[in-house]
C-alpha cells in the first residue's frame, strides 16, 4: 500500500434492524441513503441490505486504490453461473463480465471506440439530432418531458450509429423493455427478499416477455447484417469484423448479442440522463444558460454542430463535465473483492462487497470549492479537482468506460444542437433524482419548448 494512503476507520451505519439492516431505509431512496449516510458517516463506511454487507467509499484515495492499484483483487459482482442484476440483461457483455472473457472482449471492442472513429460517428450522431428534433417544432410553446426526449433521442443516436437503422417505430417497446428489464435487474441486487426468476409471479412473467422482445431485435439485427452482406460502416459492422489480436478469433453470436446489448443500453441510458440533467441545471442557472446560447450562435452561426466545432466550444464542454460533476449517470460503482486485502489500511475479506460512490466523491467539500455550487467555468482555464480520482463520472483503471469518447462528443454535440434552436424552461417545482442503476430524474423533468429567434442556415449553404 502506498505511504500516502491515509488510514481510514470504517463506521458501521446505526440503525440496522433484526434481518433485514439498512434494506427498509435504502429500498426507498437509494441514493439518498448513500449521500446521507456518507455525511453522517464518513468516507468509509459499512451497512447491511439483508444478508448483503456492503462498503460506501467515498474517498479518492480509496477510489484509486479499488479502480487503479488493486483493480486485479476487485472485480464485478457477478457470476456467469449464477447471474443476477445486471446481468440478467446483459448476460456476459462488457459491463457485466469478469476475468479472461472480459480482458478478450475488451481487447476486441476497444478499438471500435478509439478517438479516431469519433469524427465520422459525429456527423452521424448531428444528423440523427436534427431529424429527431425537426419533429420539435410542432411542440414549440408546448410542455415536453425533457428526460424522455433525452432518452429517445440518444436511443436513436445509439441505433443509427451501432445498427444503421431507426428504431423510431419500435422507439415505446423498447424504451419499456429496457425501462422493466432495468428496474427488475435493480430490484434483484439490491432487494434480497427479491423472487428469483424462476418463481412465477406477474413481474418474472414480465421480466421474461420483455427480454424475449430484446433478444429478437438483438438476434434479428445480428442476422439480417450477416445475410445482407453489405457494408455501413457502423458499430456493428465494426463489432462483426473484430478480431482478438492475440488468437485471431472473433465474437460467437450468443457473444455478440451480449454485446450489442451492452453497447446499446450502456451508450443510451446514461447519455440521455446526463442530458437531462443538463438541461435542468441550465434552466435552473440563467446566467449560464446565456452564456451557452451565445457560444453556440457565436460559433455556430446557425450551422449544424460537427466534431471540430467542440474545440471552440469550449463553455457548452464544460457545461456537460459540470452536470457529469452534480449528477453522474453512474452514482456508485460495484466491485466484490476477488481475495482477501487491504484498502486505505482497512481489512477487507474474500468476497466483500464495495461501492465507490462517485456522487459523494463530486461532492466533497475537501476536494471541491463549493462543491453543491453548478459552476461550468470551474472547467475552463484547467481548473481540476484537487484529487485526480475526485471526479470519476467514466470510472477508471481498466474498467472504465470503453464509451467515453463517444459520449464526450455525443453530450456536448447534442447540447449544441439543440441550444442552437430551443430554449428550455422548467415546468415543474421539484426535481428528483432516483437510482435505478443510472441516476435519472424521478418522473421525468417537464420544461416548456421555446423556439429561439436565430438564423438556422439551410443545408445548401452549408460548407
Ligand atoms: C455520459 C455518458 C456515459 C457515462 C457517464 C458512462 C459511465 C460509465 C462508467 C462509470 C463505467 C464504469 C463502470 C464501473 O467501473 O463499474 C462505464 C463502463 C462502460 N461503458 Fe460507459 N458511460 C457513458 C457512455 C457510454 C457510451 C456512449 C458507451 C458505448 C457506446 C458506453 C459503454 C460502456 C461499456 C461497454 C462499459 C463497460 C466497460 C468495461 O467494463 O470494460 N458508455 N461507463
Amino acid at each position: 500500500m502506498p505511504d500516502s494512503v491515509p488510514s481510514f476507520t470504517l463506521v458501521d451505519v446505526p440503525g440496522a434492524v433484526p434481518l433485514l439492516g439498512h434494506l427498509g431505509a435504502f429500498k426507498k431512496q437509494p441514493l439518498q441513503m448513500l449521500s446521507a449516510w456518507w455525511h453522517q458517516h464518513g468516507d468509509a463506511i459499512r451497512f447491511r441490505l439483508g444478508p448483503k454487507t456492503l462498503h460506501l467509499f467515498s474517498h479518492p484515495d480509496l477510489a484509486e486504490e479499488i479502480l487503479v492499484q488493486q483493480a486485479d483483487r476487485f472485480v464485478k459482482v457477478y457470476d456467469p453461473q449464477r447471474p443476477t442484476g445486471l446481468a440478467l440483461v446483459l448476460g456476459n457483455g462488457l459491463v457485466t463480465s469478469s476475468g479472461e472473457v472480459w480482458k478478450r472482449h475488451r481487447r476486441i471492442i476497444q478499438p471500435i471506440f478509439h478517438r479516431s472513429r469519433m469524427s465520422a460517428m459525429a456527423d452521424r450522431m448531428a444528423q440523427v439530432g436534427e431529424q429527431r428534433i425537426a419533429t420539435w417544432d410542432n411542440h414549440a410553446g408546448r410542455t415536453i418531458d425533457i428526460a424522455a426526449e433525452m432518452m429517445q433521442l440518444a436511443l436513436e443516436v445509439i441505433s443509427q450509429t451501432m445498427f444503421t437503422t431507426s428504431m423510431t417505430q419500435h422507439i415505446d417497446r423498447i424504451s419499456h423493455a429496457l425501462r422493466v428489464s432495468i428496474k427488475y435487474a435493480f430490484d434483484s441486487f439490491s432487494n434480497p427478499l427479491f423472487l428469483p426468476l424462476w418463481v412465477p409471479t406477474a413481474r418474472n412473467r414480465e421480466f421474461r416477455t420483455v427480454m424475449q422482445f430484446l433478444d429478437g431485435l438483438m438476434y434479428g439485427l445480428l442476422a439480417e447484417r450477416r445475410q445482407s452482406r453489405a457494408q455501413h460502416g457502423d458499430l456493428l459492422d465494426l463489432l462483426l469484423q473484430a478480431r482478438d489480436e492475440e488468437t485471431g478469433e472473433g465474437l460467437s453470436d450468443q457473444e455478440l448479442r451480449d454485446e450489442a446489448l451492452t453497447i446499446f443500453a450502456a451508450g443510451h441510458e446514461t447519455t440521455a440522463n446526463a442530458l437531462a440533467w443538463t438541461w435542468y441545471l441550465l434552466a435552473t442557472h440563467p446566467e449560464a444558460k446565456a452564456r451557452f446560447h451565445e457560444e453556440v450562435d457565436r460559433v455556430l452561426q446557425g450551422r449544424v454542430p460537427s466534431a471540430d466545432d467542440l474545440q471552440h466550444l469550449p463553455y457548452t464542454r464544460a457545461i456537460f463535465d459540470e452536470s457529469l460533476r452534480l449528477y453522474p449517470p453512474a452514482p456508485a460503482l460495484q466491485r466484490k473483492a476477488a481475495t482477501s486485502t487491504t484498502v486505505g489500511g482497512l481489512p477487507l475479506p474474500a468476497g466483500a462487497l464495495v461501492l465507490i460512490g462517485t456522487y459523494n466523491l463530486h461532492r466533497h467539500p475537501a476536494f471541491w470549492r463549493d462543491p453543491e455550487q453548478f459552476m461550468p467555468e470551474r472547467w475552463l482555464d484547467g481548473e481540476r479537482p484537487a484529487a485526480r480520482y475526485a471526479y470519476l463520472p467514466f470510472g477508471a483503471g481498466p474498467r472504465a468506460c470503453v464509451g467515453i469518447h463517444f459520449a464526450s462528443v455525443e453530450g456536448p454535440l447534442l447540447l449544441a444542437l439543440i441550444g442552437r434552436r430551443y430554449d428550455l424552461h422548467l415546468a415543474q417545482e421539484r426535481v428528483e433524482p432516483q437510482l435505478m442503476v443510472t441516476l435519472r430524474p424521478k418522473g421525468g423533468i417537464k420544461m416548456m419548448l421555446q423556439a429561439r429567434q436565430v438564423s438556422v442556415m439551410s443545408p445548401s449553404k452549408q460548407g
